[in-house]
C-alpha cells in the first residue's frame, strides 16, 4: 500500500529511516522553508509512533476504496456522529485560504446528505501536527485529517504524539546533562536504521550513558543491552530503565503474545509516557527486559546473543563554542581512538550481515562546515561494509541542533 510521510526537521536523516523500513521509498518535495514529503509502499500498516523522523503519516486515497476524491470516501463512512475534518494541502502552491476553502466545500457536501461536521481552522496550508493530534484526527471515528499534494488525496493515519515524546525526554529519573540528552526520536532513528528487527530482538548500546537508546529500544519491543565505561553512568541507565519497567507493564513470559499484543496493558503512567494511542508495541515474552553493566567498549565481552547495535559513541566534552583548531585536534583524535577501538574489539563478536549503527561527533566550524571524524575510510579493513541510501550520501546523515557546536555523524554499517 501507498504512503505518505511528512517528514521532522533533519528530513533526509528521515528518509534514511523510511528506507531501512520500508520499499519504494522515494521524495516527493524537499523545500527549503516548509514540510518535506517523501512516499514509500508498505505491506503493514506503518506505525507512527515507531518512526523517530516521520511528523504524520497518511495514506492514498485509492487504498481505501474506489474513490477519486474526498467526497467520495468521505460519502462512503458509516459514522452518524459529528465529523470533525480537517485538510492540509502540501501542494507547492497552496494556501491557508485554499485549504480552509477545500474543508468548508466538504462540510457542506457532509451538510447536504445530513451530516453535521466542525472544520479545523487552517492558520496555514498544513495543519500543524499539534492541531492534528490534540483534535484526534485519524485517532476517533470521524475525526478525519484529509492531506492534499498536487492531484492526489490522502488520508491522516498518524501523527507523532509530542507528549509523550517530551515525557520520554523529561521525565526520566536519572538525566545528566554533561552526557549530553540524546533525543528519544534520534534514538528511534538510530534503531531503526539496524533495518527490520524481530521482537525480542537484542539491541546492544555499548555507550549507554543515561539509557535513551535503551529506553526507546525496549520501548519498541527489543531486549536492552547495555554497557558503559563510567560506574556512576550505569546507575542511571539502571535506574532509568527500571523506572520504564516499573511505568510500564511489561507483559511475563506465561501470557500469549496475542493476549499482549497492541496495548500490553499499560498503568495510566505508562499509557502518558507511550502516547494515549498506545501504538508501541509492547510485546516482549522475556523476563529480563534489559541487561547493563559496566565495561570499556574498547576490550569488552559481551553476552551473546547481539542482533543489533546502536548507540551514540563518545562525543568528547560539550562545546558551547567552535574550539580553537589545537583544542578539536585532541578531541577529535580521542573520539576517533575510541570509536574505532570499538568497532575493532566488536568485530570478531558479531555475525555477519549484523547492522551497527552509530552517531558520532562532527563539529560546526567557523565557515559553517562540519569537521567530521572520517571513520568511514577505516571500516572496511575493521571487517564493516558501509550502508548506502537511495535517496541520499553520506554527507547528508547529520543531526544538529541550531546552535550545536557538536553536531551528530551517523554511521550506518554492516558486520561483513
Ligand atoms: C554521548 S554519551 C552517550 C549518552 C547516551 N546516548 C544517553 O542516552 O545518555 C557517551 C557515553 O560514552 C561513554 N564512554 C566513553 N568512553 C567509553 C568507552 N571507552 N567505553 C564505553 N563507554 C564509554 C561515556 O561514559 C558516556 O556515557
Amino acid at each position: 500500500m501507498q504512503y505518505l510521510a511528512i517528514l521532522g526537521r533533519q528530513p533526509l536523516l528521515s528518509v534514511a529511516e523510511l528506507e531501512s523500513q520500508f520499499s519504494d521509498v522515494s521524495i516527493l518535495s524537499m523545500p527549503k522553508n516548509g514540510s518535506a514529503l517523501a512516499e514509500f509502499t508498505s505491506e503493514k500498516e506503518p506505525n507512527i509512533a515507531r518512526l523517530g523522523g516521520t511528523i504524520k503519516i497518511a495514506k492514498e486515497l485509492s487504498e481505501f476504496g474506489k474513490f477519486s476524491n474526498p467526497e467520495q470516501y468521505l460519502a462512503s463512512i458509516d459514522f452518524s456522529g459529528k465529523y470533525v475534518i480537517g485538510v492540509s494541502d502540501y501542494s507547492r502552491n497552496a494556501s491557508a485560504r485554499g485549504a480552509q476553502g477545500e474543508a468548508l466545500r466538504l462540510k457542506r457536501i457532509l451538510k447536504k446528505a445530513g451530516r453535521s461536521a466542525r472544520v479545523i481552522p487552517n492558520k496555514t496550508a498544513d495543519l500543524s501536527s499539534a492541531s492534528v493530534f490534540h483534535n484526534q484526527l485519524g485517532e476517533k471515528p470521524g475525526h478525519i485529517e484529509l492531506v492534499k499534494y498536487e492531484k492526489r488525496w490522502f488520508i491522516g493515519i498518524g501523527v507523532q504524539n509530542i507528549n509523550a515524546y517530551r515525557d520520554r525526554d523529561q521525565k526520566r529519573p536519572a538525566r545528566d546533562a554533561k552526557v549530553g540528552m540524546l533525543p528519544p526520536k534520534l534514538a528511534q532513528i538510530l534503531i531503526n536504521l539496524c533495518g527490520p528487527l524481530k521482537t525480542g530482538a537484542t539491541v546492544l548500546d555499548p555507550f549507554c550513558g543515561t539509557g535513551v537508546v535503551l529506553q526507546e529500544a525496549m520501548l519498541m519491543g527489543y531486549k536492552a543491552y547495555g554497557t558503559d565505561i563510567s560506574e556512576r553512568i550505569v546507575g542511571f541507565s539502571e535506574k532509568n530503565l527500571q523506572a520504564l519497567t516499573e511505568t510500564v507493564n511489561f507483559p511475563s513470559s506465561s501470557a500469549s503474545r496475542q493476549e499482549l499484543d497492541g496495548c500490553g496493558h499499560p498503568t495510566p503512567t505508562a499509557r502518558k509516557l507511550l502516547g494515549s494511542a498506545c501504538k508501541l508495541s509492547l510485546a516482549n515474552s522475556s523476563e529480563n527486559k534489559f541487561t547493563v553493566s559496566v565495561g570499556d567498549a574498547t576490550s569488552f565481552t559481551w553476552e551473546q546473543p547481539i542482533d543489533a547495535i546502536a548507540c551514540e559513541g563518545y562525543l568528547g566534552p560539550p562545546m558551547s563554542q567552535a574550539p580553537v583548531d589545537i583544542k578539536l585536534k585532541t578531541v577529535k583524535q580521542e573520539c576517533k581512538a575510541i570509536i574505532i577501538g570499538f568497532l575493532k574489539n566488536l568485530a570478531p563478536q558479531i555475525k555477519a550481515k549484523t547492522p551497527v549503527v552509530m552517531a558520532i561527533p562532527a563539529w560546526q566550524r567557523p565557515n559553517n562546515q562540519y569537521d567530521r571524524l572520517k571513520i568511514l575510510d577505516e571500516v572496511d579493513k575493521l571487517g564493516y561494509n558501509v550502508l548506502k541510501f537511495r535517496n541520499l550520501s553520506q554527507d547528508d546523515l547529520l543531526y544538529y541542533r541550531d546552535g550545536q557546536v557538536v553536531a551528530r555523524e551517523i554511521i550506518v554499517l554492516r558486520k561483513k
